[in-house]
């Protein structure tokens, strides 16, 4: 037997016992005529103290120990004269009579430790080093968790867990695809799944009413804290249900997840409309722990002779709470932030409501006393707040202002990791519009449904009236990110064709890239919808956590690359010939 204990269980209750512990050296103190050596597992650390006085050899043996090597070490536990009350084993520590190495190590890149001295680059290059600390290991504890209690809660729901494959052709979510060459298919290409969709949507037609599967998905996009290039989903489907029925489902599994792996009871969501969200906040994903909503002042504050403002489409407006005693400097600083090129804005106008009562703004040329009084009435300000106005073309503008009330909610602290505020953000547009293209993308995917009411708009030619029509697409929202999207999907042939024209497709085209799905429909399909969490997000935001890498054991660096297999890699003249795949050298 390897050990009789692991290094995170022994307490006061086992004084006495004769024990047997493996792991890995964490560090060595000698002191006087006793070393003590802190030795670790996954469970845990205990304490091992070899006395020169018991047996000078077996201590002169441990001095030489090295930090991670893997030992074997048995003795007997007793009280410890200085408790370590921040360890679970911190009462106890085994008085070692024998011990042995079973493997020595080289000292590790950087320090295993909770605030570890290691740089990102380093960390990933040694990830098994990495994993090895707490923080690291807790996180995938945590995930590891919420997978089983996820399965536990989708099958007790009656769900079915299916395996849809991984080499397939383009998947329709719209960003880029990652390709396989296929050896017996020389000069063709697989495509790893952007998410199974059409599948599960396959699912439904052959009747198995309720599926999951906790899924890679692959996408070759920009990547940034929350995005991975394969990166997993709780993936979900279901037939003869309504928009209603997946949003309770779904909610019922959050709140359940919540339950178990924070013990948090959470309380029903709210749900906003797309065009509620995008008036309030500037975005499809408002964080809701704070308020700070937009006030749209276009119609008093145009028209007063301040060029800028006359000039913009918009002027819109957000209350700092209790932020008028800014600086001269820390206004000037946040005006630089929101005039960086990934804000974009033109400049900030700004409107000190101070303590007192007195009335001080970055435009008091062209506003009298009574003008600001009625905007700060408007944004219902309180003395002591600061309200800020940003200017031009709507749309932009409210995206610009949405980054700068993140920024300020930060900057105030309204943004707490340990408080969540989820959302069902719904009716989704059906289309967006893309300028450089000049054409409508699905703004979900083409398989959307419209809602009912909005179905004889599809037959516009008008741009206002087409990018109006509602979809049946749902987004759920926790603290600012999209935690996950799904839709009612169209189930009708005709109503599908109706789309695809809309998207720009030819029936030929559609039938190129669709035509299983579309030839699938014409066999039964049931009415149907699903949704798919991003589960390495929803790990990341339970724990207040920004980057999901944390919660992936082996993620990609932000260029995509996995620094401990340094891959992607070149592959051998003779691999790429057996692919039929010719490499064109310049
Ligand atoms: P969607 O594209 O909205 O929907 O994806 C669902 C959720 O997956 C997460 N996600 C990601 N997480 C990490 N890295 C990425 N690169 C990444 N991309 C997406 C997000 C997102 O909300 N098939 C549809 C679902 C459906 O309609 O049922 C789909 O994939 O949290």
């Amino acid at each position: 037997m390897y050990r009789t204990h692991t290094c995170g269980e022994l307490r006061l209750s086992d004084i006495n016992k004769e024990v047997t512990l493996a792991g890995w050296v964490a560090i060595g103190r000698n002191l006087g005529g006793l070393t003590f050596v802190d030795l670790r597992d996954r469970y845990g650390i205990t304490q091992l103290v070899f006395d020169m006085d018991d047996n000078a050899e077996l201590c002169e043996r441990a001095r030489k120990l090295g930090r991670e090597f893997v030992i074997q070490a048995s003795g007997t536990v007793r009280e410890r004269a200085s408790k370590n009350p921040d360890r679970e084993t911190g009462d106890v520590e085994i008085r070692v009579t024998r011990f042995e190495v079973l493997n020595a190590a080289k000292t590790p890149p950087f320090t295993i430790q909770d605030d570890t001295d290691g740089g990102d680059d380093l960390r990933m290059k040694y990830r098994y080093l990495d994993l090895r600390r707490n923080a690291v290991q807790r996180n995938l504890l945590f995930r590891s968790n919420l997978a089983i209690e996820t399965r536990k809660y989708l099958a007790g729901q009656g769900f079915v867990e299916v395996e849809t494959p991984n080499l397939i052709k383009s998947t329709p979510e719209g960003a880029r695809d990652f390709v396989v060459p296929s050896r017996m298919n020389k000069g063709q290409f697989y495509a790893l799944p952007q998410s199974p969709q059409t599948f599960k949507q396959i699912l439904m037609v052959a009747g198995f009413d309720k599926y999951f599967q906790i899924v890679k998905c692959f996408r070759d996009e920009d990547l940034r804290a929350d995005r991975q290039p394969e990166f997993t989903q709780i993936d979900c489907e279901m037939s003869f249900i309504h928009q209603e029925d997946i949003l309770n489902t779904f909610e019922g599994l959050t709140k359940y997840l919540f339950q178990q792996a924070l013990g948090i009871t959470l309380g029903d969501f709210p749900r906003m409309t797309y065009d509620e969200a995008m008036r309030l906040y500037g975005s499809d994903k408002p964080d809701l722990r704070f308020g700070m909503e937009f006030v749209d002042l276009s119609d008093i504050a145009k028209g007063k002779g301040f060029p800028v403002f006359d000039g913009a489409e918009s002027v819109i407006a957000i209350c700092a709470p209790g932020c008028a005693d800014y600086s001269r400097k820390q206004v000037d600083e946040l005006t630089e932030w929101v005039k960086r090129p990934q804000i974009g804005a033109k400049g900030l106008v700004y409107v000190r409501y101070e303590a007192d009562g007195n009335v001080k703004s970055s435009v008091d040329k062209f506003y009298s006393p009574e003008d600001l009084q009625v905007w700060i009435e408007r944004c219902g300000a309180k003395p002591g707040d600061m309200l800020f106005l940003l200017c031009g073309e709507e749309e932009k503008t409210r995206k610009q202002l949405s980054e700068l009330r993140l920024e300020m909610g930060s900057r105030l602290g309204l943004r707490k990791p340990d408080e969540f505020k989820p959302l069902w953000v719904v009716d989704f547009p059906l289309l967006e519009w893309d300028e450089d293209e000049q054409r409508f993308f699905a703004m979900h995917h083409p398989f959307t449904s419209p809602k009912p009411e909005d179905i004889a708009k599809m037959e516009s030619d008008d741009h206002t009236v087409l990018k109006g029509i509602r979809a049946d697409a749902y987004d759920l929202v926790l603290n600012g990110v999209e935690i996950g999207g799904g839709s009612i999907r169209i189930h009708d042939r005709d109503l599908q064709s109706r789309n695809f024209r809309l998207l720009g497709f030819t029936a030929e085209e559609a039938e190129a890239q669709f035509g299983f799905l579309l030839g699938a429909f014409e066999y039964g399909a049931p009415p149907h919808g699903g949704i798919a969490f991003g589960f390495d997000r929803l790990n990341a935001v339970m724990n207040g956590a920004n980057s999901i890498r944390d919660f992936i054991a082996f993620p990609k660096n932000n260029q995509g690359r996995d620094m401990m297999i340094d891959a992607p890699d070149s592959i051998k003249l003779k691999q790429l010939e057996e692919l039929g795949i010719r490499v064109v050298t310049e």
